[in-house]
């Protein structure tokens, strides 16, 4: 993959056509979380400094080839406008009405944003006279959108097939972190995976087993693996139909010599928003649900992630919305985030629960990479191969 920030001689002065995702959650035109838009501001101040033209494209939801007035990206390009103190020119023309020698006429300090690049039905399509069209917009198109790699659109894949083409530099960032936990990897390694459903993370589990020394399983997940070694669970949640999966995950875990732990006490509550009781494996009620993990669990976590060089976690411990179940996820939380400090482990972290808990401690800056990709993080932790990165090599 041909990097940015190591070409930058063939910046200056150049449209560079830049593919971010900035689907960020968007309420009445008001951005709920603006961490999408706040992570590039860095790479498009070092472009912009570059006395390069930037052209933005993104999609912000999935409106599905139609004009949806609120998917515009108006909010985000007066978002990025102020935190930039640069013009940014939302154009909202037909992407086919628009010529390379129109853009950037008059202004010097101004950036250009394509209106949702999902209003036009080509981009999900992967179009090629749609990707040659953007192309012709630019001189250089950069991919700075890890976290929609995944999909093989326009924008992100088919569009390198007519301009010299490059990784971000967070792109960039975000696979050499990946990278450290799924090919580099500094042993012992451990994955501290949770969430309510374990089928739609089967894939990761059983792509990371012959790797990973230790997978941990808390949250809703463990809840299946305590009913399948035979105990009561009570009222927690739990999916139907799964036991084939968990036999594959430990037929496949004693093969390759990886230890499969999942909590053995925990708290429980008869409601979400109930005080908590300590329950010992074979102690939970029928009325009862298992709401976060006990102290002997905690301990026993605590000493994995200690003996561990290497850390992935995606997914809290328990319902960490209501204090009374906080206490596994934070103390998870504050052993990797000071274990990294300590420049003991290498950690990275990933999905959008594991993300809000961080941020509620405050500690979105304490591990070595924190990716807020969603389906594009589980998808490379799955081994497949994104087509955005494909198209980049
Ligand atoms: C995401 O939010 O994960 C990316 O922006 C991709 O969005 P999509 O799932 O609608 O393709």
């Amino acid at each position: 993959m041909k990097l940015i920030e190591k070409d930058l001689s063939k910046v200056e002065g150049k449209n560079i056509l830049v593919r971010l995702d900035l689907n960020v959650p968007l309420n009445n035109s008001i951005i709920e979380d603006t961490s999408r838009a706040d992570k590039i501001l860095d790479t498009l101040k070092f472009l912009s400094n570059k006395k390069s033209n930037l052209i933005l494209i993104s999609h912000i939801g999935r409106p599905k080839g139609r004009r949806i007035n609120n998917l515009s990206l108006k909010p985000v390009a007066n978002y990025l406008e102020k935190k930039l103190n640069i013009k940014v020119n939302l154009v909202e023309n037909d992407i086919f009405s628009l010529k390379k020698e129109n853009l950037f006429k008059n202004k010097n300090d101004e950036i250009i944003m394509l209106e949702n690049i999902r209003y036009y039905e080509n981009e999900e399509k992967n179009d090629k006279d749609f990707a040659k069209k953007i192309a012709s917009l630019g001189d250089i198109y950069v991919n700075e959108a890890f976290s929609c790699s995944h999909r093989c659109h326009a924008s992100v894949s088919e569009i390198t097939n007519y301009i010299p083409s490059f990784g971000g530099i967070l792109l960039n960032k975000e696979v050499t972190a990946l990278n450290k936990i799924t090919k580099e990897i500094l042993k012992p390694v451990t994955c501290i995976i949770g969430g309510a459903k374990i089928s739609t993370k089967i894939q990761v589990i059983k792509n990371l087993i012959p790797k990973f020394d230790n997978i941990i399983i808390v949250g809703g997940m463990a809840n299946n693996i305590i009913k399948f070694k035979g105990h009561e669970i009570g009222k927690s949640i739990n999916e139907h139909g799964c036991e084939k999966i968990i036999d594959q995950i430990f037929s496949l875990a004693e093969k390759n010599n990886c230890k499969i732990f999942y909590p053995e006490d925990f708290l429980t509550g008869k409601s979400l928003d109930d005080i908590s009781n300590y329950k010992k494996i074979n102690q939970v009620e029928n009325d009862e649900m298992i709401l976060d993990i006990g102290t002997s669990s905690i301990g026993k976590i605590k000493k994995l992630i200690n003996n561990s060089k290497t850390i992935l976690w995606n997914g809290p411990a328990g319902y960490f919305e209501n204090p009374n179940f906080s206490k596994g996820s934070y103390e998870i939380a504050k052993t990797i985030a000071e274990r990294t400090s300590e420049k003991k482990l290498y950690s990275v972290l990933g999905g959008g629960d594991t993300i809000s808990l961080i941020n509620k401690l405050n500690l979105f800056d304490k591990y070595n990479f924190v990716s807020t990709a969603g389906g594009a993080f589980l998808e490379y932790l799955e081994g497949k191969e994104l087509p955005g990165i494909k198209a980049l090599s």
